[in-house]
């Protein structure tokens, strides 16, 4: 037998393996061979690891040294170097965005200290495809648990005092959710799972899906004992072929382990489970929506009621719930209510996944505690703002929530509180901005999305969000009039309030915040006919200030249209009517002479 005496860690995750991790590991197999390390050290391919800015990355233990950005030439260093003398290679260490010192390990990474793994407890640390690793790690004995020593009742009593809600969007208790289901007439109930991840940048589902699949089959399997469900679904988008191809492992695996399938565990419970592909319509991860898409009809929502408890799937008494609350349950069976409710505030326990992502220093996914300040994630976790510029705000939930300025960076992250300042959980998004972000055009982009996804089923939702999108865009060319400001408050109004289903309930949240904190950049744009980020092309002014100007030709050599002239030492002038304000000359002059207004 060889004592294996050092383990390496190649991230095999989809963003680590685009930017070329499956070329890193290939380099090392080669190098540890080469040099006869192959059997003392152990290669190892795991998923995301949740920092994915920084991959392809690496990590050494047993001291758990992170090696960011590695490249396949990297590795002969790193073999001879770190695994042959025992020397860390400090050049390929993270470097702290502030004081730009190297971080040795992982653990000392401000990026995972303010952590809390429950929903990502394993990803990154197992391999996703071998289902004995997920049981080394305590995988399924919570269903062995439920099914053994607790009755149906008592699993959900469970859930219910745990304080779990909704991680899908509307934070809808889930122990009371399954309640109602259980409590319906009908022999055949089923159980959904959605995993369609429709939010732009999101992709906290698809790192459960790829990287512990097995702790949503568990949690599943374990609502469907509690709920009486028979049957189940998990509605996957297409364009996650991994997590899909995961999926179908993990299935098999649980169902020749008798942990999926009939007579599971030797008893009477029988649960069968399927995948279904979506195509990835942002409407179809609304519930009603899903089952529709699911029975092979067109994903369109429809009127609640009846509620999917009551008529869901096949007219069936139905649950559904997202990938992060069905992760969670596993946890809580195993470890008691009393310790999941002991994190986060008196509304909202437990942990939350968010995407953070935008102008921050670190992004990746981050799952914290609820109750934690949006200052502690974007400041400790995110490590500030890149280039050390002005913190602006965070859009929260997703496309249809809302802007949060920096005046409110202590709010706590709790469902409570993100709606009284005009924001909401959603599904996780979190999008840091800068000075240089503008609030006009950042909420024209995002209503451009749910604008371009509505189903157009009902009128508010179809014409409303078409005559907002309308006069965002008319504001961010120049062309706002002063009844514009009205006109989208109202029409925002109107439409959250009298459309058919969440999407258009929500779509107006960007536009309605953002005018609720930073009114005075439409007002900007309205009546002074700027763009005080200088983001709006068609605001902005370029001209040359004679007096700073040396003449010396960078900005008239660089201009794509020919828009500056000029004789060398002399002062240069802009041809507005050339000008198509690319800004080049702004970023080419090193003596401040182009201005932008
Ligand atoms: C337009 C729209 C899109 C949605 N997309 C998702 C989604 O991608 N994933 C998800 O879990 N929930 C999504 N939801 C929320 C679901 O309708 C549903 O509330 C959720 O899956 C329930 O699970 P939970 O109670 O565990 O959150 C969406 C809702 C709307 C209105
Ligand atoms: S609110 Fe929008 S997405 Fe929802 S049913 Fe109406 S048109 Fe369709
Ligand atoms: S780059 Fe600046 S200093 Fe040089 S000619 Fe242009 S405006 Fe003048
Ligand atoms: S903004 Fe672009 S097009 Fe206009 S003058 Fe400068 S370089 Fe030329
Ligand atoms: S894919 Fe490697 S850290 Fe996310």
């Amino acid at each position: 037998m060889h004592l294996v005496r050092a383990h390496v860690l190649v991230c095999g995750g989809t963003n680590c393996t685009s930017s070329g991790s499956q070329q890193v590991r290939e380099a090392f197999k080669r190098e540890l061979e080469k040099n006869k390390l192959e059997q003392e050290v152990k290669l190892v391919e795991t998923d995301c690891h949740e920092f994915c800015e920084t991959g392809p990355l690496v990590i050494v233990y047993p001291e758990g040294t992170f090696y960011v950005r590695v490249t396949p030439e990297d590795v002969p260093e790193i073999v001879s170097e770190h695994l042959i003398n025992g020397r860390v290679v400090k050049r390929l260490l993270y470097k702290a965005p502030v004081d730009e010192t190297r971080i040795p390990t992982y653990k000392q990474l401000d990026f995972y200290k303010k952590q809390c793994r429950v929903a990502l407890r394993n990803c990154g640390s197992i391999d996703p495809e071998k289902i004995q690793e997920y049981i080394a790690r305590g995988g399924y004995e919570s269903l062995e648990k439920a099914i053994f020593e607790m009755t149906p009742e008592q699993v959900i009593e469970e859930v219910k005092r745990s304080g779990l809600r909704g991680r899908g969007g509307g934070g809808f208790p889930t122990g009371l959710k399954w309640e109602f289901c259980r409590r319906s007439p009908g022999d055949l109930k089923y159980l959904i799972c959605n995993a369609d991840e429709g939010d732009p940048g999101a992709f906290m589902d698809r790192s459960v899906l790829e990287g512990d699949p097995h702790s949503l089959i568990e949690g599943m399997a374990i609502a469907a004992y509690a709920i009486g469900c028979r049957e189940g679904y998990i509605y996957c988008r297409a364009e996650y072929p991994l997590a899909i191809k995961r999926l179908k492992i993990a299935i098999a695996q649980a169902e020749e382990l008798g942990l999926l399938g009939e007579n599971i565990l030797g008893t009477d419970f029988t649960f069968n489970l399927h995948i279904k592909e979506g195509a990835g319509a942002f409407v179809c991860g609304e519930e009603t929506a899903l089952m529709a898409s699911i029975e092979g009809k067109r994903g369109m929502p429809r009127v609640r009621p009846p509620f999917p408890a009551q008529r869901g799937l096949f007219n069936k008494p139905s649950n559904i719930n997202n990938v992060e609350t069905y992760a969670n349950v596993p946890v809580i069976i195993a470890r008691g209510a009393d310790w999941f409710a002991a994190m986060g505030t008196e509304k909202s326990k437990g942990t939350k996944v968010f995407a953070l992502t935008g102008k921050v220093n670190n992004t990746g996914l981050v799952e914290v505690p609820m109750g934690i300040t949006l200052r502690e994630i974007i400041f400790e976790i995110g490590g500030g703002i890149v280039g050390g510029k002005k913190y602006k705000g965070v859009q929260i939930g997703g496309p249809s929530g809302g802007c949060i300025p920096a005046e409110l960076m202590d709010t706590p992250v709790d469902y409570e509180s993100l709606i009284q300042a005009g924001a909401m959980m959603g599904s996780g998004g979190l999008v840091v901005m800068d000075e240089t972000t503008c609030m006009v055009d950042l909420a024209r982009f995002f209503l451009n999305f749910t604008q371009a996804e509505s189903c157009g089923k009902c009128t508010p939702c179809r014409e409303g969000t078409k005559r907002m999108l309308e006069i965002l865009t008319r504001i961010c060319n120049g062309e706002g009039v002063p009844e514009d400001i009205e006109t989208l408050e109202r029409l925002g109004r109107v439409i959250k309030s009298t459309a058919l289903c969440g999407l258009g309930n929500t779509a107006p949240n960007p536009v309605l915040s953002t005018l609720r904190y930073f009114r005075h950049e439409y007002e900007a744009h309205i009546f002074d006919k700027r763009c005080p980020a200088h983001v709006c092309t068609a605001l902005l002014v370029f001209s040359i200030d004679e007096e700073k100007c040396i003449g010396c030709g960078r900005c008239l050599r660089a201009c794509p249209v020919g828009a500056i002239s000029g004789a060398k030492k002399e002062p240069h002038k802009i041809d507005p009517e050339k000008c198509i304000k690319c800004g080049t000359c702004f970023e080419k002059c090193n003596q401040g002479a182009v201005l932008r207004l």
